[in-house]
């Protein structure tokens, strides 16, 4: 398997040991993913300021925020000077999806473009021209655990296909239900990234379960 990214989910962290958790990633991954959600545009409240202002602190590896919230560009500037490095907001939250994203490099972090299961991998055509990065949810957004949607597979491969066509820079990460026994097919079909909560926050050994899904073990 080739070498991937792999991002851990801070959502399934243990909260009362966060500091301890927090060096595990530090130590063995290759970037903290934020998941942000508002209750509104999905069906749950995750955390906020403060617990992105702690990890922050902590982190010695890249951040990224994952915002699942309607109106994200409120939260752009404070994110940023928290020193959150990449956001992704989502296709279905944005009516005015060109200038968010512009927004979110003009104040020097990388911008992705976050997509629900449902939603068309080739509604992103134009948009991947100016994106870092593609987020395609694998599972409908708003709470950890969930199983991996079978269908998102062929959806990353038809993402590949338009990235290299438009914008070969742009990367592919996968969010939700990913394990050490879909990487395979995951990382083949063309994503970069994933992004994993439970199967590594509640795998025996997390630090064997991140080198897994970086392809190293
Ligand atoms: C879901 C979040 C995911 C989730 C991943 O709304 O965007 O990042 O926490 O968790 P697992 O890997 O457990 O599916
Ligand atoms: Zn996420």
């Amino acid at each position: 398997m080739k070498r991937m990214l792999v991002a851990p989910s801070m959502l399934a962290a243990d909260f009362a040991n966060l500091a301890k958790d927090i060096e595990l990633v530090n130590a063995n991954a290759d970037i903290f993913h934020l998941d942000i959600m508002d209750g509104v545009f999905v069906p749950n409240i995750s955390y906020g300021t403060p617990l992105i202002e702690a990890i922050c602190k902590r982190a010695s590896i890249p951040v990224e925020a994952h915002l699942m919230i309607v109106e994200p560009q409120k939260f752009f500037d404070i994110y940023k000077s928290l020193g959150v490095g990449s956001i992704s907001v989502h296709y279905e939250a944005c009516n005015h999806l060109d200038r968010t994203i512009n927004r979110i490099k003009e104040l020097g972090m990388k911008a992705g473009v976050a997509i629900n299961p449902h939603t068309n991998v080739h509604l992103l055509e134009d948009i991947v021209r100016i994106s870092d990065y593609i987020l395609i949810m694998s599972v409908n957004p708003g709470y950890g655990g969930q199983k991996y949607i079978p269908y998102c597979t062929g959806k990353i491969a038809e993402l590949k296909k338009i990235i290299q066509k438009n914008n070969p820079d742009c990367l592919i990460e996968v969010d939700g239900g990913v394990t050490t026994g879909n990487i395979e097919e995951i990382a083949e079909s063309g994503a970069d990234v994933v992004v994993a909560g439970s199967a590594v926050f509640s795998a025996k050994d997390p630090a064997e379960a991140i080198k897994k899904l970086q392809g190293l073990a």
